[in-house]
This record gives structure tokens, C-alpha cells and sequence, in this order.
């Protein structure tokens, strides 16, 4: 029986148990017997509950680089690591060998070294997808730099105020991007943000698109000249496994985004050996998620996991629907693609269009699919299942979070069965329990609460960036000495889990995260709105989209609402960017609140939904009165 490669349902069973009975014991072997550490840790778990502190194998010494680079070199340098598929279809694929990306991690890393970026120091990465992205990360690996990467779909204030928040002394960027048949300038959205970022020093462009962009002297420089002249010998910087290797912000219920903390040793254990698990890798796989790396799915089981475990990862620079529908597919077959992983998101739009665009091509490679970011519906599930997979692929619905690092709950295929709507049973290390509204914990089957995990597991979030008060009054102030996940869930009478949904103010739209509070306080900025309010209602292709109640200053006949709905998504997607633009605006007089004069969007949310008839007692609003009116103005289409 080998832990780090379960193989069948008794094994799953048999591993699960030991890592129950004794976790320390269990991440431990698998620690020793499957990465390369420069010194041993003194100790395999510390927890500190009192302080929410949690570290694991302290003491021990590493760069997360040698082992998801250098010790490929000795037995695959040539293998592809990382495979490029560009935009335009026309354009070759790049391979990428273990060899090559050695070295070209290690020219980034002296460029990062030569600008001044030392070990601790925070850099903000905005690209698109290009090798360059991957590359970036580790090179800030390497030489112990905390790489924040922002997902390059965010606009210049939500970066200006992620890189503040932490303090970044460098952006890494691009002159633009190729999105399909668009190219988006990416270059003057960082030179807005720059405005007001005292930290950074300075900013490196790799040139994509060729477009001409505005240059900064002795701020801004181009990537590629200084690549050419920087050297291939880049010694690792030894890193303590409690060293901090990325900071990745996440939408919270309020306030700002939340920079959420990981570190070196335990995030790298998890993150391959999830991927090991959870996708089968074996060693003449071609892997494919299609998530950005902007998001923890990339940095986890795009570059992470898959390189540690000395995997092919594809990375693939544009979208589903470029030329056609049947782009995904066509990659499928042009690099006998052997494990997707996708977002129900992309999922149900595909399933929209004509099989045609599927049928086209062989899918034959496919051994496993994936799926992460949102609940898939069981009609998503099916249509993927069937015409995808072919029957013959089982799918992983995996749930997880950009806190916990890497995959907590999932099918492992040929072990556990998979079954529409359900993550299944927990990994290995992964101690779920469902809590009641009382804060006790429901034991046994068929029960339904909020999901939290009972013990610390290697690749949790240590912290907030900045802000450790925060970190504990989210996640564990709610049920004592439990991380709260913020997500429902139930376990069904043969003990799988289904996810039911956030419980929180988060809405996931397309699989993305948002926040109601950043969003809301964009629309308040228009200067004829008062107050505002969003919710999330079930949308057939996106799972949620957002709906906006506004109070205007001056209501007044002769307002323009239609010009005045444009004004707020313009402003929105300036402030938070495009995918948090709202599909639905109504204008309004009041906001059912509470006595205490909180917005109950709980109400808001049925009715947006459609579902009237189930608001429950509102008799102990402040504004009873306010509820029927918004009802009789609710927008349906
Ligand atoms: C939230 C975390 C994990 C990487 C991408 C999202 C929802 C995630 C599933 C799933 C149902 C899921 C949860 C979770 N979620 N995966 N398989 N089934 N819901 O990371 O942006 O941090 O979002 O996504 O609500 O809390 P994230």
C-alpha cells in the first residue's frame, strides 16, 4: 500500500483512517518520501489554539523550485513541463522541457534579483496567460520572493489596492493581451493603478501584444532585453518551510479583499499530493486546467502540483469560444489531452452550442475529468459526462477554497464512485464536520448543516496579509477550535457530501468569488445613487448573476433609469472589473432592513429569485412596507 498513490476504494478507506488516527505520522511519511528538503523538520504539527497559529514541518528547510524543477532535471530533462497553447490557433504550441524551464526560471529570477526584489519582498504579477505567468511565480520561488499574483481580468483600482495592501515592490506585466478575436491593453491599466502605489520601485513588461505603450523611465522596463542578458545559474534561496510563498486575495462577506496567507513546505506536500490523487497522474499524462493562474485552481494544479509531481501541464492563453465553440475540444485532441479540469461555468455554455463542435473531434485521451469552483448542476453533469467523457471518464467534482490551498473534499477515481451534485468523500488529512444553527456538531448520516474542518491540514491559509485578527474572526470565531468554510453542506446516508451553496455574503458568479460589500461600494460612488444592495439569483449559464436594488438620491419623473443602469455597470466594472458587472438593476425606494438596520438580503435574495412565496415572516422589519413594493417592481427578464 503506497499513501501518496491511493489506487482503489479499500485503500482510499485504509489511508483515510491512518491519517485520522495519527495526521502527524501520516503527512510525515508522505513529507520524507516524496519531495526533497534541504534539512529535516524538527516538528511535524504545531497548533497553537489560542492563537490560530498552525505550522507545519517547522524547522525544515527547502525551495519549492528544486522540487518542482531541479530534481526533474536528473531523471526528465526533456519531458515537456509546461505545453503553451496561444490564442490564435495558428500559432504553434510551445513545449516547454524541465531543462528549458530550469533555465529560463532562473534568468527571470536574476532579472528579479538585479531590480532590487530580495527575499521576503512581495511582487504583483498581472499577466495573461502566457508562459511568462508561470515562469514569474517561479522565479519569485526561487529567490524566496511572496509572488501576489491579480488575475488580469481586474481593473486598475482593484489592483492598485491589492498591491498596497501588501506592500508589493514590483509589478510584472504585459503590454497586453489576446482574448479571442480582442486584445485588451493591459499596460496603461497598470499605470492608472501606479498612480498611488508609494511601495513599488519598479515594472517589468513582457511584450505580448506588441502594441505601443508608454514606457516610465527608471520605473518600467522591458522583460526580454534583460532576460538575454541575465545568466542561467540561479542557486536556490533555502527557504524555512513556514516561509511565506504566495499571498492570493479572496472575496470576504465585507470590506476589503482578503489576502490570504500560504506557505512554503506544507502548501507544496498538499498541493502534489492532491494532484497526484485526485487526477491519477501518471507519467505520460498530458494534464489540462483550464483556470487562469490568477486564481488559486491555477496556482495549485496548474504550476504547483502538476510541476512537483513532474507533470505535463498544458496552459492554454484564451477562451472557450475562440474561433468556435469547439476550441476546447480541438486542444483535447491536438495534444491528447489525458486529465481536463474545468468550471461548470464553461461547462453549461458549451453544453449550449451544437454537438457538432464536440463531435468533430476525438476525445479518445480523456481518462478523467474535472470539475471546481461552484456546485455543477446534474443536467452540466450529465451532458459532460456523456459527450465528453464519453461514459468512460469519471468526473471529479472537487470542492475547495483559495484558504485551504488545495483540494479538500473529491472523488479519487477508480477508488471512490462518483455521483451527480456530490464531492463526495473527504482526501486523506481532510476532517469535515457539519455544524447545526446551535453550533453543535450533527453526527452521523442524512444531516444537513455548515461545513467546517475539524484539524489542521499542511496547505491552510496561515493568516490574513496584515490583518491576523481578521483571519481568526472569519474563520474561527464561529465554531470553536473549527475553520469555518462559509459554504453548506449535507451528508447524504451512505456518508458523501454534497455542497449546497455559500451561507455567507459571497455570490459565486462563473465561478468567480465576488464580495457584495466592494461591488456595492462602487455603486454608491455614482453620484445619484444613495444606497444599494446586491444579491445573486440562479442564472442557467453563469449558476448565479447579480442583482442590484438601488435607491436613488432624487427619484423624480424624467430620470434616465436605462442611461443610469449603463453608468453603474460602467462604474463597476472600473472599480471591480468586468465580471462583476450587474445583470439585473432596480431602482427602488427602500431596503427591507432589520431593526438594527442591517439589509436582510436574505429577503431580497428570494425575490429575486422568484420565489415570493417563501420570504418567511417579515413582520419584525424596521420597513415591513417596502417588501410588497419591491415585489410588484421586480424585474423578470
Ligand atoms: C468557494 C471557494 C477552489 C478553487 C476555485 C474557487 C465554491 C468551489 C466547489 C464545488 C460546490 C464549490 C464554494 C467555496 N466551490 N468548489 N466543487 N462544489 N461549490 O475558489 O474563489 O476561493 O471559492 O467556491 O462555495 O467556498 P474560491
Amino acid at each position: 500500500m503506497s499513501n501518496y498513490h491511493i489506487k482503489g476504494l479499500e485503500e482510499y478507506f485504509q489511508v483515510y483512517r491512518k491519517s485520522v488516527d495519527n495526521p502527524e505520522q501520516f503527512w510525515e511519511e508522505i513529507a520524507e518520501e516524496n519531495f526533497v528538503w534541504r534539512k529535516r523538520w524538527d516538528e511535524v504539527l504545531k497548533w497553537n489554539k489560542e492563537s490560530h497559529k498552525v505550522k507545519w514541518f517547522d524547522g525544515a528547510k527547502l525551495n519549492i523550485t528544486e522540487n518542482c524543477i531541479d530534481r526533474h532535471l536528473y531523471t526528465n530533462p526533456d519531458k515537456t513541463a509546461i505545453l503553451f497553447e496561444p490564442n490564435d490557433p495558428d500559432e504553434s504550441a510551445q513545449h516547454i522541457t524541465y531543462k528549458e524551464l530550469h533555465e529560463r526560471v532562473c534568468k527571470f529570477a536574476n532579472v528579479l534579483k538585479d531590480k532590487g526584489v530580495k527575499k521576503g519582498d512581495r511582487v504583483c504579477i498581472y499577466l495573461p496567460m502566457i508562459p511568462e505567468l508561470a515562469i514569474s511565480l517561479l522565479a519569485c520561488a526561487r529567490i524566496g520572493a511572496v509572488h501576489s499574483v491579480v488575475f488580469a481580468g481586474f481593473s486598475a483600482t482593484a489592483l492598485r489596492t491589492r498591491i498596497n495592501d501588501a506592500s508589493c515592490k514590483m509589478v510584472i506585466t504585459s503590454d497586453g493581451s489576446y482574448r479571442g478575436a480582442k486584445t485588451i491593453d493591459l499596460k496603461p491599466i497598470v499605470d492608472e493603478a501606479l498612480l498611488d502605489t508609494p511601495s513599488i520601485t519598479s515594472v517589468l513588461v513582457v511584450k505580448r501584444i506588441r502594441s505601443s505603450v508608454k514606457m516610465v523611465a527608471d520605473r518600467d522596463y522591458w522583460l526580454q532585453p534583460l532576460l538575454e542578458q541575465a545568466s542561467t545559474d540561479c542557486p536556490a534561496t533555502i527557504m524555512n518551510a513556514e516561509d511565506e510563498l504566495f499571498i492570493l486575495y479572496t472575496s470576504g462577506s465585507t470590506g476589503m479583499p482578503k489576502g490570504m496567507v500560504h506557505t512554503t513546505g506544507g502548501y507544496m506536500v498538499y498541493a502534489a499530493y492532491t494532484f497526484k490523487n485526485v487526477f491519477q497522474y501518471r507519467d505520460q499524462d498530458i494534464y489540462w486546467c483550464s483556470a487562469d493562474i490568477g486564481w488559486i485552481t491555477g496556482h495549485s494544479y496548474i504550476v504547483y502540483g502538476p510541476l512537483a509531481n513532474g507533470a505535463t501541464t498544458l496552459m492554454y492563453e484564451g477562451v472557450p469560444t475562440y474561433p468556435d465553440w469547439g476550441r476546447f475540444w480541438s486542444i483535447i485532441e491536438k495534444h491528447q489531452v489525458t486529465q481536463f479540469y474545468t468550471a461548470p461555468t464553461a461547462i453549461r455554455a458549451l453544453a449550449k452550442e451544437k454537438l457538432d463542435f464536440v463531435e468533430k473531434y476525438d476525445l479518445s485521451s480523456l481518462k478523467i475529468l474535472g470539475t471546481v469552483g461552484e456546485p455543477i448542476n446534474e443536467e452540466a453533469w450529465h451532458w459532460y459526462n456523456d459527450n465528453i467523457g464519453k461514459k468512460k471518464s469519471p468526473i471529479v467534482d472537487t470542492w475547495w477554497q483559495t484558504e485551504t490551498g488545495g483540494i479538500m473534499i473529491s472523488p479519487i477515481p477508480y477508488a471512490t464512485p462518483t455521483i451527480p451534485t456530490f464531492a463526495t468523500l473527504p482526501l486523506p488529512g481532510i476532517q469535515p464536520a457539519l455544524m447545526d444553527e446551535n453550533g453543535e456538531e450533527l453526527k452521523g448520516n442524512q444531516v444537513e448543516g455548515r461545513l467546517t474542518i475539524k484539524h489542521p491540514w499542511p496547505s491552510m491559509a496561515r493568516t490574513i496579509w496584515g490583518n491576523h485578527k481578521r483571519y481568526v474572526e472569519t474563520y474561527f470565531s464561529a465554531y470553536k477550535d473549527k475553520y469555518f468554510t462559509g459554504d453548506g453542506a449535507l451528508r447524504d446516508a451512505t456518508g458523501f457530501y454534497r455542497i449546497t451553496g455559500r451561507v455567507d455574503d459571497v455570490i459565486i458568479v462563473s465561478g468567480h468569488n465576488l464580495g457584495t460589500a466592494p461591488i456595492e461600494d462602487a455603486i454608491n460612488e455614482h453620484p445619484a445613487v444613495a444606497e444599494s444592495a446586491i444579491v445573486g439569483f440562479p442564472h442557467d449559464i453563469k449558476g448565479n448573476a447579480l442583482y442590484g436594488y438601488v435607491i436613488l438620491k432624487e427619484t423624480g419623473e424624467g430620470r434616465d433609469h436605462d442611461n443610469l443602469r449603463k453608468e453603474i455597470n460602467q462604474i463597476i466594472t472600473e472599480r471591480v472589473g468586468p465580471i462583476a458587472k450587474l445583470d439585473k438593476i432596480q431602482f427602488t425606494e427602500g431596503l427591507p432592513k432589520t431593526r438594527s438596520g442591517k439589509i436582510m438580503r436574505r429577503i431580497l435574495r428570494k425575490i429575486a429569485s422568484g420565489e415570493t412565496s417563501k420570504l418567511g415572516d417579515i413582520s419584525t422589519l424596521l420597513n415591513p412596507e417596502v417588501v410588497e413594493k419591491i415585489i410588484d417592481n421586480t424585474i423578470k427578464s
